[in-house]
């Protein structure tokens, strides 16, 4: 959400901002702007409403400059608009800023109230206007000044023609990260931006600084002790962030799911046992065995797959489990149980939601695991211990690779709890066998996307689609829907279908199509009859499920009952993403959303 990008060295920072950039726009995509200084040491900027073409396009010819800071935005303080786009300058000063100023208003009265005409509607806005003022003779003290003004979340970068040859750059809730070149840094919100200039990261904690000249960099804390970093390497690969020839992230990242789920098995099955062995839990056989209960936080999608790993957990290893979006959770004052393990979902590592959930549930000593895609996130570093899923970055807005790693993840977990506890080894033979039968029969479900694009073409054309599943089906029905919806924007609605004729029912009409999740599981009659209501008022069913059960059916290979949700959920990524295609629709960019919820 909102994406970071800063450099000063001795190329034109210009091309480097704009490419980074471009890697950052899935993070907010409504406003862009650069601001650099030039050889004469004064301040250019650009701003534009709309993507980075847009703002590449406004770019005068001449536009360079060594020392430089890049944006671009999700809105969350005054509509997207240029004036509103970062940086925000004031006199020599200019910032970019991701997270929430909580004392915007404040701030921005006692400014006015000094005669400082704001330009913006923005929150953001009043760090320039702070920073500007001080009278500290160093940029990294002046802006240690305006932070001390401020209440929220915030990473900053932060350019002054006073000082040319400075970055200064801080973090308090959103993260930054800097990069070490030859003689040249970068900084950025994310490594996306980084990774095609280097390799040596260091990531800023919260509450800390950094200066950053060519020749390197100092990191302090907000009350101005020293702090010391060590530079760690990045070991992904460059090519994960390029589309590399697919139309879209989005189904780039649906075919990288054989790879994605190998990936998060490897080296965790245990033939021996039968068993899966979590390196990073940190939770030894006899802690596992005392946990009474066990309570997954996510938001989105990640809740989704965490109320699927609550069922594979409750079934394979006979341990209550649940799960809750971490948004409501961190609000409704939780009773934290000294006997349950809770365990906080993300694929960014990031989302605000989360993140704060697991504060509150450390600060009331509660013990938390991460399922986290993002390494050294701040999801990450806050757990007890957790499971990293190892997909590689995810791009697409609509997550699809780390929904079903993280389900995969769930599944390692459930095998691991439950073969310390009552899981027979035969059951956890089974179990070993049908984890790593996942990527192949993946890939098959992958070679039926001609038929599925074709449903979802037909099935675009109705404005509003019911989701339906039972027990195993029902978190795939919820996150059928949130793909369909996120990307498509056609209305949909997921239910259990076991509550169908309790309420929903009404709803149904040859204009109203339902997709039913219908595994062969011992609760297939029950679904069968549920298709029979609807069919019996002329609604159009889609069954997704082992057989042909209609002339609307996607079909998946069978694994085991237990796992048989990671592989259904595959034909509605597609279908969701095809409805998208067909419609014309920004797939990866979808309107109103981006990757990353760092703000409340
Ligand atoms: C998924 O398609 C969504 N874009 C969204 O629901 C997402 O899963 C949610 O915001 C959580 O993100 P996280 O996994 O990075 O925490």
């Amino acid at each position: 959400m909102c994406g970071i990008v800063a450099y000063v060295g001795p190329r034109d920072a210009v091309p480097i901002l704009m490419e980074g950039l471009t890697r950052l726009e899935y993070r907010g995509y409504d406003s862009a702007g650069l601001a650099v200084i030039g050889r004469s040491g004064d301040l250019r900027v650009r701003k534009a409403k709309g993507r980075v073409a847009d703002l590449a396009a406004a770019l005068p010819a001449r536009f360079k400059g060594r020392t430089g800071i890049g944006h671009t935005r999700w809105a969350t303080h005054g509509e997207p608009s240029d004036v509103n786009a970062h940086p925000h300058v004031s006199g020599p000063v200019a910032v970019v800023h991701n997270g929430i100023i909580e004392n915007a208003d404040e701030l921005r009265a006692e400014l006015e109230a000094d005669g400082v005409a704001l330009a913006s509607q923005t929150d953001s806005e009043v760090l320039a206007h702070l920073i500007a003022r001080s009278e500290a003779a160093e940029l990294e003290d002046a802006v240690r000044d305006a932070l001390s003004q401020v209440v929220g979340t915030y990473g900053i970068a932060v350019v002054d023609t006073r000082h040319p040859d400075t970055l200064v750059v801080a973090r308090n809730g959103s993260p930054v990260v800097l990069g070490i070149g030859e003689k040249e840094m970068f900084a950025a919100s994310d490594i996306a931006a980084l990774v095609r200039y280097t390799r040596q990261v260091v990531h800023l904690d919260d509450g800390e600084l950094a200066t950053v000249r060519a020749d390197g960099f100092r990191t302090s804390t907000l009350d101005a002790r020293a702090t010391s970093k060590k530079p760690s390497v990045i070991e992904t690969d460059e090519a994960a962030y390029d589309a590399e020839g697919y139309t879209h992230f989005m189904r780039k990242e649906i075919y990288e799911q054989p790879a994605a789920v190998e990936r998060a098995l490897g080296g965790r099955l245990d033939d021996r046992f039968h068993t899966a062995h979590l390196g990073g839990l940190n939770l030894d056989p006899r802690e596992a065995r005392g946990v009474r209960r066990v309570k997954i936080l996510g938001c989105g999608s990640a809740y989704y797959a965490g109320q699927m790993g609550a069922q594979l957990i409750e079934e394979l290893a006979r341990i209550p489990a649940d799960a809750e979006p971490a948004s409501e959770f961190r609000y409704r004052n939780p009773v934290v149980e000294p006997d349950t393990l809770y365990i906080a979902v993300s694929q960014s590592g990031e989302t605000y939601d989360t993140l704060v959930a697991v504060q509150e549930l450390r600060r009331k000593g509660g013990r938390v695991l991460g399922v986290v895609n993002a390494v050294g996130s701040a999801i990450a570093r806050e757990c007890d211990g957790g499971v990293y899923l190892h997909a590689g970055p995810e791009i697409a807005v609509a997550s699809t690779k780390a929904f079903t790693s993280t389900a995969v993840v769930f599944a390692l977990l459930a095998l691991h709890l439950g073969r310390i506890r009552d899981l027979s080894p035969a059951d956890g033979r089974r179990i070993c066998a049908g984890l790593r039968a996942l990527p192949g029969q993946i890939a098959e479900i992958l070679r039926q996307e001609d038929e599925i694009a074709a449903l979802a073409a037909d099935l675009a054309t109705y404005r509003s689609m019911l989701f339906i599943g039972r027990v195993r089906g029902w978190p795939i029905a919820r996150e059928g829907a949130q793909k369909l919806k996120e990307v498509s924007y056609v209305h949909a609605e997921a239910y259990p279908a076991s509550e169908l004729k309790h309420g929903p029912l009404a709803l149904v009409s040859p204009e109203l199509p339902t997709v039913a999740v219908v595994p062969d599981d011992e609760l297939r009659d029950k679904n069968l009859s549920t298709l029979g209501e609807i069919r019996a008022r002329r609604g159009r069913v889609i069954t997704v499920g082992h057989q042909e059960l209609g002339d609307d059916s996607l079909t998946v290979p069978k694994n085991e009952p237990e796992l048989d949700p990671i592989l259904l959920t595959i034909p509605l990524q597609l279908l969701a993403y095809h409805a998208a295609a067909a419609l014309g629709h920004d797939v990866d960019k979808p309107r109103n959303l981006a990757k990353s919820v760092t703000v409340e």
